[in-house]
């Protein structure tokens, strides 16, 4: 789901001064770390989001846009500990090995 971002302090003064609204499109954050390997931090973003042309902090690269399907099999949402239809996406993550 989207949400605004805070606009009680300068960062909201700039925002009325642009003329930009304070919404992030829905977005997953992740860090990811395995030994021997560079930690990441990344998000992705839900394709179809509202504010998703328009991210606040443009943080929006179509790289990081992934769409979602919808999974009705309620074994599937069983195995997976979720709620009957669910959602799902597949991507892959790289990380690099510290030099
Ligand atoms: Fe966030």
């Amino acid at each position: 789901m989207h949400y605004p971002i805070p606009t009680d302090g300068p960062v909201g003064e700039l925002l009325r001064a642009a003329g930009r609204h304070p919404y992030r499109p829905a977005h997953i954050h992740f860090l990811v770390a395995a030994p021997g390997y560079r930690e990441l931090t990344t998000h992705i973003f839900i394709g179809g989001s509202d504010y998703i042309d328009s991210d606040a902090v443009f943080a929006v690269k179509g790289s990081l846009v992934k769409d979602f399907t919808e999974n009705p099999d309620p074994e599937d949402a069983a195995r997976y500990r979720v709620q009957s239809p669910f959602r799902h996406s597949r991507f892959d993550i790289v990380l690099h090995p510290e030099s």
